[in-house]
């Protein structure tokens, strides 16, 4: 049982019914209850958001932080705040795995310090089994709600600060999408934009549309909005999420496609870099192929996750395309850029995936010179369609699989990198480089990788560097000088 907290609860009368205005209500009382707190404290509370998971978690926790901030909260550097919040993943069975691990560790804390409140949401609190077991075995847990009521989290603080047990509020789906609640950005010079939410995929290995429920796409107005702000207020790459972003629109009344959307993008004014995640090869269109040729916004990088080489694979897992359609969309781009960046996901030892099959994919890897693959082991996730497929291939064998394909990439990627040697690119500068003091980390256009040494004031604005150096995952090389004209305005 918690302990109760010493505040004087305030008399809610005419709560707002419509969204925003009700979760701006209750930011009024929370704020209220954080400086009482504070007061008997005698500082200020502290926060700390750790995000397991992909970008759309990671946009959803900036959401959690600009609800923080604006209710009094102030950044802790660790774990050893007054609300820690996991904001979860539950993809792969190791992310879950972390998320326990790391509550033992948080009670330890709390022990210790009467104002400290744990809160859990994303993904993994979707699953029924996860909220039993926390429930029966982690009682110390303060706060517990899932992905679909996120824009609930003020109303969700004031419930746990007055409550003696633990809140828990999880929805199974939902068709709402709440617009302008705060939110604070990471990063000054780039921020991710959620287009739509959900997925209506259910590839066979993949837990994600359970746990995020269906597709539902943001009107484009708001989209649009969101980014002319943004643009003013400094931005220079917008990613663009979504789990299937070719597939926007597909739910909104008049229809509209990713690929005009993109082009509605690329007329907002100002000098911009369009990035978006993740496509899935099946929407993949020629119409969609050529908006991102042509728009001067759009990078020219698409990370188009292929998950297997093997066409009997791939029909298991339920992707609705096959290698050969596969290729023709990278020839098709290549055709017309020979530059043009492709990455990919790639899960190695799904169900009685054969040699044969792993052959298929490496062969892939040979064709595609992606310069850049993220890999995973198949992990079995209850409840999707594949965890009730036999599986004869050893843990051992799936780990030797995947080092040998990371041996190939490896390869490929070395070789492929080297045909910048010698060029000049754009640059956007992300941050210092973790190659030692004075180098600096960026990205081009393409969505290379590139190191350099220069000044930290260059941070966030394009450079260009001449390539003098290559890896098997980046390229380095120098800064040209008098050429970074898009400065900020801070500067
Ligand atoms: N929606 C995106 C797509 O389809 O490309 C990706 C979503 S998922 C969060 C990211 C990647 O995790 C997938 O592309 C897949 O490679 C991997 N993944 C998903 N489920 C997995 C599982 N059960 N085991 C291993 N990897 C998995
Ligand atoms: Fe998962 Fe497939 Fe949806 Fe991607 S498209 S989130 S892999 S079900
Ligand atoms: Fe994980 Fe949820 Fe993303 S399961 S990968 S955080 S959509």
């Amino acid at each position: 049982m918690k302990e109760k907290r010493n505040i004087t609860i305030i008399d809610k009368k005419q709560i707002p019914s419509e969204e925003p205005a009700r979760q701006y209500y209750f930011m009024d009382i929370a704020k209220k209850y954080v400086a009482e707190l504070a007061e008997q404290k005698g500082a200020p509370l502290t926060f700390c958001v750790t995000t397991f998971g992909c970008q759309m978690n990671a946009r959803d926790s900036e959401k959690l932080v600009g609800i923080l901030e604006k209710i009094g909260y102030v950044e802790a550097p660790d774990e050893k705040a007054d609300f820690v919040i996991y904001n979860t993943c539950t993809v792969r069975e190791n992310a879950n795995n972390k998320v326990y691990g790391r509550l033992g560790y948080l009670h330890g804390f709390k022990k210790k310090n009467p104002y400290m409140m744990i809160g859990l949401c994303g993904c993994m609190m979707q699953e029924p089994t996860v909220v039993e077991k926390i429930q029966n075995s982690y009682r110390f847990v303060d706060l517990i709600f899932g992905t679909h009521n996120i824009y609930k989290f003020a109303e969700l603080i004031v419930t746990a600060l007055e409550s003696d047990s633990m809140t828990i509020d999880i929805w199974k789906d939902t068709d709402k999408i709440v617009e302008d609640l705060p939110v604070e950005r990471k990063y000054s010079f780039k921020s991710g934009v959620n287009i739509m939410f959900g997925c209506n995929n259910f590839c066979s290995y993949c837990i994600v549309p359970y746990v995020r429920g269906r597709e539902r796409s943001r009107e484009p107005k708001e989209i649009v909005r969101e980014i002319e702000h943004l643009v003013q207020d400094g931005v220079v790459e917008v990613m663009l999420l979504g789990q299937n972003v070719n597939s926007y629109g597909k739910d909104l009344e008049d229809g509209i496609s990713f690929a005009e959307l993109l082009r509605r993008i690329n007329a907002i004014p100002g000098e911009f870099v369009i990035r978006f995640l993740s496509s899935h090869p099946k929407d993949a269109t020629t119409e969609l192929l050529d908006t991102i040729l042509t728009c001067e916004k759009v990078g020219k990088h698409l990370h188009l996750p292929v998950q297997c080489g093997s066409n009997r694979i791939l029909k298991e897992m339920n992707r609705r395309y096959t290698v050969e359609q596969y290729l023709e969309i990278v020839h098709y781009l290549r055709q017309k850029d020979p530059d043009f960046s492709l990455t990919s996901d790639l899960i190695i030892g799904f169900p009685n995936e054969s040699e044969e099959d792993f052959q298929g994919t490496l062969n892939l890897l040979r064709t595609v010179q992606y310069d850049n693959v993220y890999t995973f082991i198949y992990s079995k996730r209850s409840g999707t369609k594949a965890a009730d497929m036999p599986d004869v291939t050893s843990d051992q064998e799936k780990r030797e699989r995947m080092e040998r394909l990371l041996a190939l990439q490896r390869e490929i990627a070395s070789e492929h990198y080297k045909r910048y040697l010698g060029r000049t690119l754009r640059v956007l500068v992300e941050g210092p480089s973790k190659k030692g003091a004075g180098w600096l980390i960026g990205k081009d256009r393409a969505y290379i990788i590139v190191e350099f040494e220069g000044p930290e004031n260059c941070i966030g604005q394009f450079v260009d560097v001449r390539i003098t150096g290559t890896k098997n995952w980046a390229v380095s090389g120098v800064l040209v000088d008098g050429k970074d004209e898009t400065k900020h305005d801070s500067e």
